[in-house]
């Protein structure tokens, strides 16, 4: 098992070189937030665990077994923070916050989480009861049933 530290930085990693095509210490450091001296160091435990390859001058790159992992974790978190927009969470909160989520949760909850935010964007219209539920968090009472339709 991976640490959750571990787990950020290989989704960091790949969001940066899905961005640049290649990442480097200072990037990481300023997506998550830390010191390049504490870059080095966990760039140098995933390296010996064989999860990314890092040459100083040119950065770093993903392993095979480093790139399934950092997919998994982000997507987690892509389906995390769209389910919690789909419930009216503000983006840059969703985003902070499925970054937090993501290392907690069974795979049968994301799974169905998978299966909620498919089920909603699939929709053909937008969703009534999705209507109804934008309408409760602003009135606190559902909204009227419309009489005279059908
Ligand atoms: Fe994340």
């Amino acid at each position: 098992m991976l640490s959750r530290k571990a787990e950020d930085y290989l989704e960091a990693i790949l969001n940066i070189a899905e961005k640049k095509g290649y990442t480097r210490v200072k990037d990481i450091a300023f997506a998550l937030s830390v010191k390049p001296s504490s870059v080095v160091e966990m760039v140098r435990r995933l390296s010996d665990m064989a999860l990314i390859e890092y040459r100083k001058y040119d950065g770093m790159t993903l392993t095979p077994k480093g790139r399934d992992i950092a997919i998994v974790v982000k997507e987690r978190h892509d389906t995390i923070s769209a389910f919690l927009e789909i419930i009216k969470v503000p983006e840059e909160i969703a985003n902070k916050d499925a970054c937090i989520i993501e290392h907690e949760l069974e795979p049968e909850t994301i799974e169905q989480l998978k299966n909620f935010v498919h089920f909603v964007k699939s929709a053909p219209d937008y969703p009534q009861w999705l209507e109804h539920f934008e309408t409760f968090c602003k009135a606190r009472e559902h909204p009227r049933e419309e009489s005279g339709e059908k």
